[in-house]
Protein backbone atom coordinates (compact mmCIF):
# COMPACT_ATOMS: atom_id res chain seq x y z
CA UNK A 1 0.00 0.00 0.00
CA UNK A 2 1.90 3.15 -0.83
CA UNK A 3 -1.12 5.66 -0.12
CA UNK A 4 -1.09 7.20 3.31
CA UNK A 5 -4.06 6.61 5.17
CA UNK A 6 -5.82 9.83 5.35
CA UNK A 7 -5.10 10.46 1.72
CA UNK A 8 -8.79 12.12 -0.20
CA UNK A 9 -8.06 13.01 -3.52
CA UNK A 10 -9.24 16.39 -4.27
CA UNK A 11 -11.64 17.58 -7.05
CA UNK A 12 -11.71 20.87 -9.06
CA UNK A 13 -14.90 22.96 -8.38
CA UNK A 14 -16.38 23.33 -11.56
CA UNK A 15 -15.26 22.34 -15.11
CA UNK A 16 -14.69 26.00 -15.99
CA UNK A 17 -11.87 25.87 -12.94
CA UNK A 18 -10.11 22.77 -14.80
CA UNK A 19 -10.19 24.30 -18.38
CA UNK A 20 -8.20 27.05 -16.71
CA UNK A 21 -6.02 24.97 -15.03
CA UNK A 22 -5.33 23.18 -18.31
CA UNK A 23 -5.11 26.17 -20.69
CA UNK A 24 -2.38 27.94 -17.71
CA UNK A 25 -0.38 24.99 -17.82
CA UNK A 26 -0.61 24.96 -22.14
CA UNK A 27 0.01 28.30 -22.64
CA UNK A 28 3.35 29.47 -22.07
CA UNK A 29 6.35 30.28 -22.83
CA UNK A 30 5.73 28.24 -25.62
CA UNK A 31 3.24 29.54 -27.21
CA UNK A 32 4.58 33.44 -27.25
CA UNK A 33 8.36 33.52 -26.66
CA UNK A 34 9.79 30.04 -28.60
CA UNK A 35 6.36 29.38 -31.43
CA UNK A 36 7.02 32.69 -33.07
CA UNK A 37 11.12 32.33 -33.33
CA UNK A 38 11.19 28.75 -34.82
CA UNK A 39 8.50 29.45 -37.40
CA UNK A 40 11.00 31.99 -38.38
CA UNK A 41 14.07 29.81 -38.26
CA UNK A 42 11.85 26.64 -39.58
CA UNK A 43 10.46 28.16 -42.61
CA UNK A 44 6.99 29.97 -41.94
CA UNK A 45 3.71 28.41 -43.24
CA UNK A 46 5.32 24.81 -43.70
CA UNK A 47 6.25 24.38 -40.34
CA UNK A 48 2.71 25.79 -38.95
CA UNK A 49 0.85 23.02 -41.17
CA UNK A 50 3.12 20.23 -39.61
CA UNK A 51 3.20 21.77 -36.14
CA UNK A 52 -0.69 22.20 -36.88
CA UNK A 53 -0.83 18.13 -38.13
CA UNK A 54 1.13 17.30 -35.16
CA UNK A 55 -1.29 19.08 -32.57
CA UNK A 56 -4.02 17.79 -33.64
CA UNK A 57 -3.23 13.78 -34.75
CA UNK A 58 -0.70 12.82 -31.75
CA UNK A 59 -1.36 16.20 -29.17
CA UNK A 60 -5.50 15.38 -28.77
CA UNK A 61 -5.24 11.79 -28.67
CA UNK A 62 -2.19 11.85 -26.23
CA UNK A 63 -4.06 15.09 -24.57
CA UNK A 64 -7.58 12.61 -23.90
CA UNK A 65 -5.50 9.55 -22.76
CA UNK A 66 -3.76 11.57 -20.29
CA UNK A 67 -7.01 12.94 -18.96
CA UNK A 68 -9.33 9.81 -19.10
CA UNK A 69 -6.20 7.79 -17.29
CA UNK A 70 -5.88 10.35 -14.29
CA UNK A 71 -9.75 10.66 -14.14
CA UNK A 72 -10.33 6.96 -13.92
CA UNK A 73 -7.50 6.50 -11.72
CA UNK A 74 -7.82 9.20 -9.00
CA UNK A 75 -4.65 9.23 -7.54
CA UNK A 76 -1.01 11.15 -8.31
CA UNK A 77 0.45 9.76 -11.53
CA UNK A 78 2.46 7.09 -9.89
CA UNK A 79 -0.57 6.18 -7.88
CA UNK A 80 -2.99 5.37 -10.52
CA UNK A 81 -0.50 3.07 -11.79
CA UNK A 82 -0.46 1.43 -8.56
CA UNK A 83 -4.11 1.12 -8.41
CA UNK A 84 -4.98 -0.18 -11.88
CA UNK A 85 -2.72 -2.91 -11.04
CA UNK A 86 -4.20 -3.77 -7.99
CA UNK A 87 -7.57 -3.12 -10.55
CA UNK A 88 -6.79 -5.05 -12.95
CA UNK A 89 -4.06 -6.75 -12.83
CA UNK A 90 -1.79 -4.66 -15.05
CA UNK A 91 1.93 -4.50 -14.36
CA UNK A 92 2.99 -2.16 -11.90
CA UNK A 93 6.11 -1.58 -13.74
CA UNK A 94 3.96 1.28 -15.47
CA UNK A 95 4.11 3.67 -12.39
CA UNK A 96 7.73 4.78 -14.30
CA UNK A 97 5.38 6.77 -15.72
CA UNK A 98 4.88 8.95 -13.08
CA UNK A 99 7.96 8.67 -12.13
CA UNK A 100 10.12 9.86 -15.44
CA UNK A 101 7.31 12.64 -15.49
CA UNK A 102 7.82 13.77 -12.23
CA UNK A 103 11.94 13.85 -13.14
CA UNK A 104 10.99 15.65 -16.41
CA UNK A 105 8.90 18.49 -14.48
CA UNK A 106 11.51 19.09 -12.43
CA UNK A 107 13.71 19.43 -15.08
CA UNK A 108 11.40 21.65 -17.26
CA UNK A 109 11.12 23.57 -14.35
CA UNK A 110 14.66 24.58 -13.50
CA UNK A 111 14.92 25.74 -16.88
CA UNK A 112 11.18 27.40 -17.15
CA UNK A 113 11.76 29.44 -13.92
CA UNK A 114 15.39 31.02 -15.07
CA UNK A 115 13.58 32.36 -18.43
CA UNK A 116 10.34 33.25 -16.45
CA UNK A 117 12.72 35.43 -14.10
CA UNK A 118 13.94 37.53 -17.09
CA UNK A 119 10.16 38.08 -17.78
CA UNK A 120 9.72 39.15 -14.24
CA UNK A 121 12.69 41.45 -14.64
CA UNK A 122 11.61 42.58 -17.66
CA UNK A 123 8.31 44.01 -16.06
CA UNK A 124 10.92 45.75 -13.32
CA UNK A 125 12.93 47.26 -16.48
CA UNK A 126 10.12 48.57 -18.40
CA UNK A 127 8.26 50.03 -15.26
CA UNK A 128 11.64 51.52 -14.09
CA UNK A 129 12.04 52.93 -17.47
CA UNK A 130 15.37 51.42 -17.98
CA UNK A 131 14.72 51.09 -22.13
CA UNK A 132 13.39 55.00 -22.06
CA UNK A 133 15.51 56.53 -24.73
CA UNK A 134 18.54 54.31 -25.64
CA UNK A 135 20.10 53.37 -28.83
CA UNK A 136 19.01 50.20 -30.11
CA UNK A 137 22.89 48.96 -29.41
CA UNK A 138 22.35 49.70 -25.57
CA UNK A 139 18.40 47.71 -25.14
CA UNK A 140 20.32 44.53 -26.72
CA UNK A 141 23.28 45.45 -24.51
CA UNK A 142 21.22 45.31 -21.45
CA UNK A 143 19.63 41.77 -22.27
CA UNK A 144 23.63 40.40 -22.56
CA UNK A 145 24.78 42.48 -19.69
CA UNK A 146 21.65 40.75 -17.32
CA UNK A 147 22.40 37.32 -18.68
CA UNK A 148 26.03 37.74 -17.87
CA UNK A 149 25.42 38.19 -14.66
CA UNK A 150 24.81 35.33 -12.24
CA UNK A 151 23.44 37.19 -9.25
CA UNK A 152 21.35 38.85 -11.07
CA UNK A 153 20.11 35.74 -12.86
CA UNK A 154 19.73 34.37 -9.13
CA UNK A 155 18.11 36.53 -7.56
CA UNK A 156 14.93 36.75 -10.89
CA UNK A 157 14.94 33.23 -10.49
CA UNK A 158 14.54 32.89 -7.01
CA UNK A 159 11.27 35.68 -7.14
CA UNK A 160 9.77 33.47 -9.59
CA UNK A 161 10.49 29.85 -7.97
CA UNK A 162 9.17 32.19 -4.66
CA UNK A 163 5.58 33.34 -6.70
CA UNK A 164 4.88 29.30 -7.77
CA UNK A 165 5.52 27.94 -4.84
CA UNK A 166 3.43 30.22 -2.51
CA UNK A 167 0.63 28.63 -4.86
CA UNK A 168 1.10 25.33 -3.29
CA UNK A 169 0.46 26.63 0.22
CA UNK A 170 -3.20 26.17 -0.58
CA UNK A 171 -5.44 23.03 -1.78
CA UNK A 172 -5.70 23.06 -5.44
CA UNK A 173 -9.37 25.15 -5.82
CA UNK A 174 -7.79 27.85 -3.35
CA UNK A 175 -4.65 27.55 -4.72
CA UNK A 176 -3.82 26.99 -8.44
CA UNK A 177 -8.04 27.17 -9.36
CA UNK A 178 -8.07 30.70 -8.02
CA UNK A 179 -4.61 31.98 -9.58
CA UNK A 180 -5.92 30.47 -13.11
CA UNK A 181 -9.97 31.43 -12.45
CA UNK A 182 -8.52 35.51 -12.36
CA UNK A 183 -5.76 35.43 -14.73
CA UNK A 184 -6.26 33.23 -17.58
CA UNK A 185 -9.40 35.31 -18.53
CA UNK A 186 -7.26 38.33 -17.25
CA UNK A 187 -4.29 37.30 -20.12
CA UNK A 188 -6.85 36.62 -23.19
CA UNK A 189 -8.14 40.57 -22.62
CA UNK A 190 -4.27 41.66 -22.89
CA UNK A 191 -3.43 39.52 -25.65
CA UNK A 192 -6.65 40.89 -27.59
CA UNK A 193 -5.80 44.60 -26.81
CA UNK A 194 -2.61 44.09 -27.90
CA UNK A 195 -3.57 42.37 -31.25
CA UNK A 196 -6.04 45.90 -31.65
CA UNK A 197 -3.41 48.02 -31.00
CA UNK A 198 -1.32 46.28 -33.60
CA UNK A 199 -4.07 46.20 -36.20
CA UNK A 200 -4.71 49.97 -35.56
CA UNK A 201 -0.63 51.23 -35.64
CA UNK A 202 1.34 48.58 -37.90
CA UNK A 203 0.83 46.77 -40.98
CA UNK A 204 -0.52 43.03 -40.39
CA UNK A 205 -0.31 41.52 -43.99
CA UNK A 206 3.68 41.47 -43.67
CA UNK A 207 3.21 39.22 -40.78
CA UNK A 208 0.36 37.22 -42.30
CA UNK A 209 2.65 36.83 -45.86
CA UNK A 210 5.72 35.78 -43.40
CA UNK A 211 3.59 33.78 -41.69
CA UNK A 212 1.69 31.52 -44.08
CA UNK A 213 4.45 31.21 -47.15
CA UNK A 214 5.73 27.91 -47.57
CA UNK A 215 9.12 27.07 -47.63
CA UNK A 216 9.22 23.47 -48.24
CA UNK A 217 13.33 23.70 -48.79
CA UNK A 218 13.40 24.90 -44.71
CA UNK A 219 11.73 21.39 -43.59
CA UNK A 220 14.40 18.15 -42.40
CA UNK A 221 13.94 15.53 -40.44
CA UNK A 222 14.96 18.11 -37.73
CA UNK A 223 12.45 20.43 -37.85
CA UNK A 224 9.69 17.13 -37.88
CA UNK A 225 11.41 16.73 -34.77
CA UNK A 226 11.18 20.29 -33.50
CA UNK A 227 7.70 20.53 -34.93
CA UNK A 228 6.49 17.44 -32.82
CA UNK A 229 8.52 17.70 -29.70
CA UNK A 230 7.11 21.80 -29.45
CA UNK A 231 3.35 20.46 -30.31
CA UNK A 232 4.09 18.05 -26.73
CA UNK A 233 5.61 21.81 -24.85
CA UNK A 234 3.38 22.98 -26.04
CA UNK A 235 0.43 21.07 -24.87
CA UNK A 236 2.30 20.33 -21.93
CA UNK A 237 1.26 16.55 -22.33
CA UNK A 238 3.87 13.53 -21.92
CA UNK A 239 5.26 13.91 -18.31
CA UNK A 240 1.48 13.39 -16.15
CA UNK A 241 0.77 17.53 -15.87
CA UNK A 242 -2.50 16.86 -17.18
CA UNK A 243 -3.16 13.21 -15.91
CA UNK A 244 -2.38 14.91 -12.63
CA UNK A 245 -5.30 17.54 -13.29
CA UNK A 246 -7.37 15.34 -15.06
CA UNK A 247 -7.71 13.22 -11.74
CA UNK A 248 -8.93 16.17 -10.01
CA UNK A 249 -11.60 16.18 -12.55
CA UNK A 250 -15.63 15.42 -11.87
CA UNK A 251 -16.45 12.31 -13.66
CA UNK A 252 -19.42 14.26 -15.06
CA UNK A 253 -17.43 16.45 -17.54
CA UNK A 254 -17.48 15.14 -21.23
CA UNK A 255 -13.83 14.27 -21.74
CA UNK A 256 -13.47 14.54 -25.57
CA UNK A 257 -14.89 17.94 -26.20
CA UNK A 258 -13.02 19.79 -23.30
CA UNK A 259 -9.30 17.85 -24.60
CA UNK A 260 -10.28 19.53 -28.21
CA UNK A 261 -11.28 22.65 -26.61
CA UNK A 262 -8.03 22.74 -24.75
CA UNK A 263 -6.22 21.95 -27.87
CA UNK A 264 -7.88 24.57 -30.05
CA UNK A 265 -7.55 27.42 -27.50
CA UNK A 266 -3.38 26.24 -27.35
CA UNK A 267 -3.21 26.53 -30.82
CA UNK A 268 -5.26 29.80 -31.26
CA UNK A 269 -2.83 31.51 -28.90
CA UNK A 270 0.09 30.66 -30.33
CA UNK A 271 -1.20 31.81 -33.53
CA UNK A 272 -2.22 35.00 -32.02
CA UNK A 273 0.99 35.25 -30.32
CA UNK A 274 3.26 35.36 -33.69
CA UNK A 275 0.13 38.15 -34.99
CA UNK A 276 1.28 39.78 -31.58
CA UNK A 277 4.70 40.07 -32.26
CA UNK A 278 5.78 39.78 -35.92
CA UNK A 279 3.92 43.36 -36.78
CA UNK A 280 5.75 44.67 -34.91
CA UNK A 281 9.22 43.39 -35.96
CA UNK A 282 7.92 44.14 -39.67
CA UNK A 283 6.77 47.63 -38.68
CA UNK A 284 10.16 48.86 -37.45
CA UNK A 285 12.20 46.68 -39.68
CA UNK A 286 13.97 44.86 -37.09
CA UNK A 287 15.29 41.41 -37.27
CA UNK A 288 12.97 38.05 -36.85
CA UNK A 289 15.57 35.10 -37.20
CA UNK A 290 16.95 36.41 -33.53
CA UNK A 291 16.22 33.02 -32.12
CA UNK A 292 15.61 33.39 -28.40
CA UNK A 293 16.39 36.61 -27.80
CA UNK A 294 13.54 37.60 -29.77
CA UNK A 295 11.39 39.31 -27.82
CA UNK A 296 14.36 40.16 -24.88
CA UNK A 297 16.22 41.87 -27.48
CA UNK A 298 14.23 43.15 -30.14
CA UNK A 299 10.88 43.83 -29.11
CA UNK A 300 12.03 46.51 -26.43
CA UNK A 301 13.48 48.50 -29.71
CA UNK A 302 10.13 48.24 -31.12
CA UNK A 303 8.54 49.32 -27.64
CA UNK A 304 10.78 52.59 -26.86
CA UNK A 305 9.86 53.70 -30.11
CA UNK A 306 5.95 53.11 -30.43
CA UNK A 307 3.35 55.20 -29.16
CA UNK A 308 2.26 54.40 -25.86
CA UNK A 309 5.61 52.05 -25.79
CA UNK A 310 5.66 52.13 -21.95
CA UNK A 311 3.07 50.58 -21.09
CA UNK A 312 2.68 47.83 -24.39
CA UNK A 313 5.91 46.96 -22.95
CA UNK A 314 4.48 46.45 -19.24
CA UNK A 315 1.35 44.38 -20.62
CA UNK A 316 3.27 42.18 -23.11
CA UNK A 317 5.93 41.40 -19.97
CA UNK A 318 2.85 41.27 -17.41
CA UNK A 319 1.00 38.71 -20.09
CA UNK A 320 3.80 36.88 -20.32
CA UNK A 321 4.35 36.21 -16.83
CA UNK A 322 1.13 35.56 -16.34
CA UNK A 323 1.25 32.46 -18.79
CA UNK A 324 4.99 31.32 -17.71
CA UNK A 325 3.52 31.05 -14.06
CA UNK A 326 0.83 29.13 -14.86
CA UNK A 327 2.43 26.50 -16.16
CA UNK A 328 4.96 26.24 -13.66
CA UNK A 329 2.09 25.34 -11.44
CA UNK A 330 1.30 22.39 -13.76
CA UNK A 331 5.12 21.51 -13.72
CA UNK A 332 5.36 21.24 -9.70
CA UNK A 333 1.81 19.47 -9.40
CA UNK A 334 2.43 15.98 -10.12
CA UNK A 335 5.40 15.72 -8.23
CA UNK A 336 3.63 17.57 -4.93
CA UNK A 337 0.79 15.45 -5.19
CA UNK A 338 2.62 11.55 -5.46
CA UNK A 339 4.81 12.91 -1.86
CA UNK A 340 1.29 14.25 -0.27
CA UNK A 341 -0.30 11.01 -1.40
CA UNK A 342 2.67 8.93 -0.12
CA UNK A 343 3.84 10.42 3.17
CA UNK A 344 1.17 12.28 3.80
CA UNK A 345 2.99 15.77 4.15
CA UNK A 346 1.32 19.36 3.96
CA UNK A 347 1.59 20.66 0.39
CA UNK A 348 3.30 23.49 2.11
CA UNK A 349 6.14 21.12 3.34
CA UNK A 350 6.20 19.31 0.10
CA UNK A 351 6.46 22.51 -2.25
CA UNK A 352 9.94 23.33 -0.14
CA UNK A 353 11.18 20.28 -1.41
CA UNK A 354 10.12 19.96 -5.37
CA UNK A 355 10.32 23.85 -5.63
CA UNK A 356 13.86 23.72 -3.74
CA UNK A 357 15.34 21.06 -5.97
CA UNK A 358 13.89 22.43 -9.22
CA UNK A 359 15.91 25.80 -8.13
CA UNK A 360 18.75 24.31 -7.34
CA UNK A 361 19.47 22.65 -10.68
CA UNK A 362 18.11 25.86 -12.05
CA UNK A 363 21.45 27.12 -11.13
CA UNK A 364 23.20 25.30 -13.97
CA UNK A 365 21.00 26.83 -16.84
CA UNK A 366 21.65 30.12 -15.13
CA UNK A 367 25.63 29.21 -15.35
CA UNK A 368 24.97 28.37 -19.18
CA UNK A 369 24.62 32.10 -19.96
CA UNK A 370 27.83 33.44 -17.76
CA UNK A 371 30.77 31.30 -16.09
CA UNK A 372 30.14 28.41 -18.22
CA UNK A 373 29.25 30.07 -21.78
CA UNK A 374 31.79 28.20 -23.32
CA UNK A 375 31.30 24.84 -22.22
CA UNK A 376 29.71 22.34 -24.97
CA UNK A 377 28.44 19.28 -24.06
CA UNK A 378 27.14 17.57 -27.72
CA UNK A 379 27.83 20.71 -29.17
CA UNK A 380 25.34 22.60 -26.70
CA UNK A 381 25.27 23.96 -23.67
CA UNK A 382 24.52 22.43 -20.52
CA UNK A 383 21.24 24.73 -20.46
CA UNK A 384 20.94 23.05 -23.86
CA UNK A 385 21.30 19.64 -23.03
CA UNK A 386 19.17 19.53 -20.09
CA UNK A 387 16.31 21.35 -21.84
CA UNK A 388 16.49 19.00 -25.38
CA UNK A 389 16.86 15.88 -23.11
CA UNK A 390 13.39 16.83 -21.47
CA UNK A 391 11.73 18.25 -24.66
CA UNK A 392 12.92 15.93 -27.40
CA UNK A 393 13.26 13.10 -25.72
CA UNK A 394 11.56 13.01 -22.31
CA UNK A 395 8.37 14.34 -23.20
CA UNK A 396 7.63 11.99 -26.68
CA UNK A 397 8.80 8.66 -24.36
CA UNK A 398 6.43 9.95 -21.69
CA UNK A 399 3.52 10.73 -24.61
CA UNK A 400 4.74 6.68 -26.07
CA UNK A 401 4.28 4.90 -22.98
CA UNK A 402 0.97 6.92 -21.89
CA UNK A 403 -0.81 6.01 -25.52
CA UNK A 404 0.22 2.22 -25.36
CA UNK A 405 -1.35 2.13 -21.67
CA UNK A 406 -4.15 3.94 -22.85
CA UNK A 407 -4.74 2.10 -26.12
CA UNK A 408 -3.29 -1.79 -24.96
CA UNK A 409 -3.23 -1.87 -21.56
CA UNK A 410 -6.25 -0.12 -19.87
CA UNK A 411 -9.28 -3.10 -20.21
CA UNK A 412 -11.34 -1.40 -23.18
CA UNK A 413 -14.46 -1.37 -20.86
CA UNK A 414 -13.10 1.36 -18.69
CA UNK A 415 -11.88 3.66 -21.45
CA UNK A 416 -15.11 3.41 -23.29
CA UNK A 417 -16.79 4.59 -20.07
CA UNK A 418 -14.42 7.04 -19.44
CA UNK A 419 -14.86 8.24 -23.13
CA UNK A 420 -18.58 7.87 -22.91
CA UNK A 421 -18.63 5.95 -26.47
CA UNK A 422 -20.10 3.23 -27.51
CA UNK A 423 -18.76 0.42 -29.39
CA UNK A 424 -19.24 2.05 -32.67
CA UNK A 425 -17.40 4.58 -35.31
CA UNK A 426 -16.02 6.93 -33.52
CA UNK A 427 -14.72 4.39 -30.71
CA UNK A 428 -13.11 2.46 -33.47
CA UNK A 429 -11.22 5.68 -34.76
CA UNK A 430 -10.48 6.12 -31.62
CA UNK A 431 -8.87 2.51 -31.28
CA UNK A 432 -6.89 2.70 -34.58
CA UNK A 433 -5.23 6.28 -33.96
CA UNK A 434 -4.32 5.22 -29.95
CA UNK A 435 -3.27 1.95 -31.19
CA UNK A 436 -1.39 2.18 -34.27
CA UNK A 437 -0.88 5.34 -35.55
CA UNK A 438 0.10 7.48 -32.70
CA UNK A 439 2.90 4.99 -31.28
CA UNK A 440 4.50 4.49 -34.73
CA UNK A 441 4.44 7.40 -35.26
CA UNK A 442 5.85 8.71 -31.93
CA UNK A 443 8.29 5.66 -31.94
CA UNK A 444 9.71 6.64 -35.37
CA UNK A 445 10.37 10.48 -34.44
CA UNK A 446 11.46 9.64 -30.89
CA UNK A 447 14.09 7.59 -32.28
CA UNK A 448 15.05 10.11 -34.27
CA UNK A 449 15.37 12.89 -31.48
CA UNK A 450 17.31 10.28 -29.91
CA UNK A 451 20.15 9.92 -32.66
CA UNK A 452 19.81 13.68 -33.10
CA UNK A 453 20.26 14.10 -29.67
CA UNK A 454 23.65 12.15 -29.37
CA UNK A 455 24.65 13.56 -33.06
CA UNK A 456 26.97 16.61 -32.16
CA UNK A 457 24.79 18.40 -34.91
N1 LIG B 1 3.08 24.20 -22.00
C1 LIG B 1 3.94 25.17 -21.39
C2 LIG B 1 4.41 26.14 -22.45
O1 LIG B 1 3.99 26.08 -23.57
C3 LIG B 1 5.08 24.54 -20.64
C4 LIG B 1 4.66 23.44 -19.74
C5 LIG B 1 3.95 23.54 -18.60
C6 LIG B 1 4.88 22.07 -19.95
N2 LIG B 1 3.70 22.29 -18.09
C7 LIG B 1 4.26 21.38 -18.88
C8 LIG B 1 5.53 21.37 -20.94
C9 LIG B 1 4.28 20.01 -18.85
C10 LIG B 1 5.56 19.99 -20.88
C11 LIG B 1 4.93 19.31 -19.87
O2 LIG B 1 5.20 26.99 -22.20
Amino acid sequence: MTTHNNYIHSQWSSRFVFLMAVIGSAVGLGNIWRFPYIVGENGGASFILIYLAFVFLMGLPVMASEIMLGRHGKRSTVGIFTRFSREYGTHSGWKVIGVLGVITGVLILSFYSVVAGWITFYIYASATSTFDNLTTQAISNIFDEFVGNPERLILWHTIFMAITAVVFIRDINAGIGKVVSYFIPMLFFLMIGIVLYNVYYFDMSAALDFMFVFDWQKVTAQTVVVALSHAFFSLSIGMGAVMVYGSYLSDKVPLVSTASMIVISDTLVALVAALMIFPILFSFNLETGQGAGLIFKTLPIAFAQMPGGIAVAILFFVLLFIAAWTSSLSLVEPALAWIVERSGWTRAKAVVLVAGLAWLLGLVTVFSFNIWAELKIKGKTPFGLIDSLASNIMLPLGGLLIIIFAGWVLPNAASMAELKLKRDFVYRTWRIVVRYFCPIVLFIILLVGIVKFFDNA
